[in-house]
């Protein structure tokens, strides 16, 4: 992990003398911090990491979380009580003046700590270099998302065999998220969505007591978290038979996916894959808005760093990894949105979901 350490003080724009990302209670817990140490085991509420231009890092772990800690390659201090971590933060950051934090992942709580501890240090906040290193995967992250992918896929190709007329959203999201956990998923990436007719102009619906009718969209969003690792993907289906505007759009949104991943590859700037995506989409005259944005980075976190969207600056690298997920919604009729995931590469991309995308009638 030393070379994640060492990238992350190589993308600084301020001088530091040293880095800590510190974790509070869940939901609080950084997602660097497991990027720095590479813990795939335990929860690390309460527990700090202290990173040096060198590579090195130094771990501050509570005693319950001290057999999850040893055995990397950080140097590990276990507190027992508050006051013992308090003490371990004073005399590991001895000497340093300029002390970087992750502004985007750092309680106002654990800050006050870290300032008690360590009187007159300068806080900088370098969460921007820690955005900027962890967007661009290394290869043992391709792998670790590529096996998130596979999970979902299966999954995803899963759907019409267990999805039926009468069926509730939330049944239908419970075997998503049962199917990925029996397939290895630690837990789903986020609530999967399960939307039903015209609930599925909804984009981030929430799952209820909605029940499949013959005629409806049926869209599913969904994702899975594999040693700490998310993958996210959409499939629209349609129960009984279609009808030529669910046809339509259908087709529109898998000609403007066809669009953006056509036009994907190192050095093209992601609000232009958007823009190229969203025009296939802005064609299909009063069928539907496109209201979000085309894709986002994905990895430790299910939205994990930059966007594709319009006016949203993103030039594309080599082993980015980005969702491509474009979609059209009526309000009060319903939608679709399809979805996959995607490693970056110098001439073009990789998919890494498989997933069935021709339009399925249940
Ligand atoms: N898959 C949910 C989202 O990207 O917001
Ligand atoms: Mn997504």
């Amino acid at each position: 992990m030393k070379d994640r350490v060492k990238r992350i003080f190589s993308n600084l724009t301020d001088n530091v003398d040293a880095i800590i990302l510190m974790n509070g209670e869940e939901p609080n817990v950084d997602l660097s911090f497991f990027y720095v140490t590479g813990y795939e085991s335990g929860l690390f509420e309460g527990c700090a990491a202290i990173l040096w231009p060198d590579g090195k890092s130094d771990v501050i772990s509570s005693a319950l979380e001290e057999s999850c800690a040893v055995g990397g390659d950080c140097q590990v201090m276990v507190y027992a009580k508050l006051a013992q971590r308090v003490q371990l933060l004073k005399e590991r950051l001895r000497g340093v003046r300029r002390l970087g934090i992750n502004g985007a992942g750092l309680s106002v709580s654990n800050l006050e700590e870290i300032k008690r501890a360590s009187p007159g240090i300068d806080a900088i906040d370098i969460s921007v270099a820690i955005e900027k290193t962890r967007i661009v995967k290394d290869d043992s992250e391709v792998e670790l998302i590529r096996d998130a992918c596979k999970i979902v896929s299966e999954v995803a190709d899963d759907i019409p065999d267990f999805l039926e007329v009468e069926m509730k959203e939330y049944e239908a999201a419970a075997e998503l998220s049962y199917k990925m956990q029996k397939k290895g998923a630690s837990s789903p990436s986020f609530e999967p969505i399960s939307s039903f007719g015209k609930n599925s102009a909804d984009p981030h619906h929430s799952p209820n007591a909605t029940v499949l009718r013959k005629g409806d969209f049926a869209l599913f969003d969904f994702g899975a978290k594999y040693r700490r690792y998310c993958s996210d993907i959409t499939r629209t289906f349609v129960a009984g038979k279609v009808s030529k505007r669910q046809r339509e759009m259908y087709e529109a949104v898998l000609e403007a996916q066809a669009t953006g991943l056509a036009t994907i590859r190192a050095g093209v700037n992601g609000k232009d894959v958007d823009a190229a995506a969203r025009s296939v989409i802005d064609e299909l005259k009063g069928g539907g808005t496109m209201p979000h944005s085309l894709g986002h980075g994905l990895g430790l976190s299910i939205h994990d760093g930059g966007r594709m969207a319009p006016g949203v600056d993103l030039p594309l690298k080599k082993n980015m990894i980005l969702t491509v997920e474009p979609g059209v919604y009526a309000p009060g009729y319903g939608g679709v949105r399809i979805e996959d995931v995607v490693c970056v590469k110098e001439n073009g991309c990789e998919i890494l979901t498989s997933a069935s995308k021709n339009l399925t009638v249940i």
